[in-house]
Parts: structure tokens; sequence; C-alpha cells
């Protein structure tokens, strides 16, 4: 069964979103859900960082957590462009997402940096959302669990626990392409995956396993039910209030 205890819904905006829009988005949201709240999905808005304490305050007593892209391993200190997981904490962020794989790609950052980026999210008191996820030519070449076993293996920092990390597998062809996995395909790699945050630990054995990647209001009641799916991890659909919160409701 897929977990009925209520979902993580995540929405990832990537270099998208004016001040204008994440107020429209705000307000949009906090008015639906005061019609229809949402009492059991966790909803999480990761906007660029530079939105990250308006939308904060925007969406400041809603349940809707806010949360960042990325973040530093250090602290603190001379590293010119980029953010700390302290600061993404100092300006309202619960979350950051680690090694997606337009990071992984497009700034070749690998598993033992993602891994320090998310002990740094960790230790700032951060949730981190380790992504991994294989290539199109990885999953053709019959590699796909096996790529995503390593990266979880060597992604997620020691120490992690159900608390404080969770896993999302997102395909990276699946990614902004409109193409998903099958149901069955998705519930495989869930499968593998669960057994590989068993060998992490009793810790995270348990942890929640999200699946992201083309993510819709037309097909999210249905990935929503696989087996092992804890939630969702959605780009462009995230951008638009309504679709955001119909893949909640879906
Ligand atoms: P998508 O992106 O929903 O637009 O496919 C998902 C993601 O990159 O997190």
């Amino acid at each position: 069964m897929a977990s009925v205890a209520g979902q993580l819904i995540v929405g990832n905006w990537k270099m998208n979103g004016t001040l204008v829009q994440a107020d429209r988005f705000a307000g949009e949201m906090l008015t639906s859900l005061e019609a229809e709240p949402i009492t059991r999905d966790r909803l999480v808005v990761c906007p660029p960082a530079t939105l990250l304490a308006d939308l904060s305050v925007l969406l400041a007593g809603s349940d809707i957590a806010v949360g960042a892209q990325d973040c530093h391993t250090g602290e603190e200190g001379a590293y010119t462009g980029d953010i700390s997981a302290l600061l993404l904490a100092d300006c309202g962020a619960s979350y950051v997402i680690v090694g997606h794989s337009e990071r992984r790609t497009g700034h070749q950052e690998g598993d033992t940096l993602i891994a320090a980026k998310a002990h740094a999210a960790i230790a700032a008191g951060l949730i981190a959302i380790v992504c991994v996820g294989e290539t199109e030519a990885e999953r053709e070449a019959g590699q796909a669990l096996d790529i995503v076993a390593r990266q979880v293996r060597h992604s997620v920092p020691r120490g992690a626990t159900i608390e404080t990390c969770v896993i999302a597998y997102e395909p990276v062809w699946a990614i902004g392409t409109g193409k998903t996995p099958t149901l069955s395909e998705i519930a495989t790699v869930h499968g593998h995956l669960r057994a590989c945050t068993a060998e992490l630990g009793p810790e995270m054995v348990s942890a929640l396993l999200l699946y992201g990647g083309s993510v819709k209001p037309g097909n999210a009641a249905e990935i929503k039910a696989i087996d092992g799916v804890d939630g969702c991890l959605v780009g462009g659909a995230s951008l638009i209030a309504a679709d955001f919160l119909a893949i909640a409701r879906a």
C-alpha cells in the first residue's frame, strides 16, 4: 500500500518566479486552502532563494512549508554566490533539495558533495530532500536499480533519520519531458529504494520516498497510489497554484 497516512508534496520552482508571481501564488493557495483545507498531505514550496524570505512571510500561519533548492556544505565564509543551509533556515526555509539531476549534471555535483550538502542541511535544522535517478541511457542499459542504489548509498549522509531526510526518485528522462515510467516501473524502483534505506540502518528504514518527473494533476492520483510512494516532487506543475493543489488533492 502507498502511504495513506498523508503524503509529502513538494513543489520545485527551479529558476522561475518573481515577487509578483509569488504573491499571486500565495494568495491563491491560501484562499483555496481556507475554502477546502488539506489535512492529510503536507505541502512544501521550494522557490528560488530570492523569494524564500518573502514566500515564508506570505505563507506564515498556513500549513505550507518553504524550502530551498540547494545549499553549500559550509556554514559561512568566503564563498561568493553560495548560500549556506544556516542562511536558508534564517530566511524561513525548513527543507532543502540536494542532488537534483539539474545540479548533478549542470554543476557536476557528485554523491560525496551531495552527502556533504545534506549533512550541512540537517546540521542547520533543515530536512534534506536527496534526489536520485537514472538517465535514459542507464535505464535502457538495465542499470536503473544499480544507479539509484549507488546514489542512495553515497548521497545520504551518515546520521540521517526519517525525521531529517527524504529521498526523491526522479528519473532524469522524466523531468520536464511529459514522459513518466509505468506505474509498475515506479513501484519496482521504490521497492528497491526501500531495501536500500533498510541497508542504511534502522533510522532510515522507513524514510519517505517521493516520486518526481512530469507529475501533473492528470497522473498524480495513480502515482500517489503506487505501493511505496510517499509523495511527489513536482516541477513545472507546482508553479500554478491550482495545479499544485490538484496534485495535493488527487
Ligand atoms: P517536472 O520536474 O515535474 O517539471 O518534470 C520535476 C523536478 O525536476 O523536480
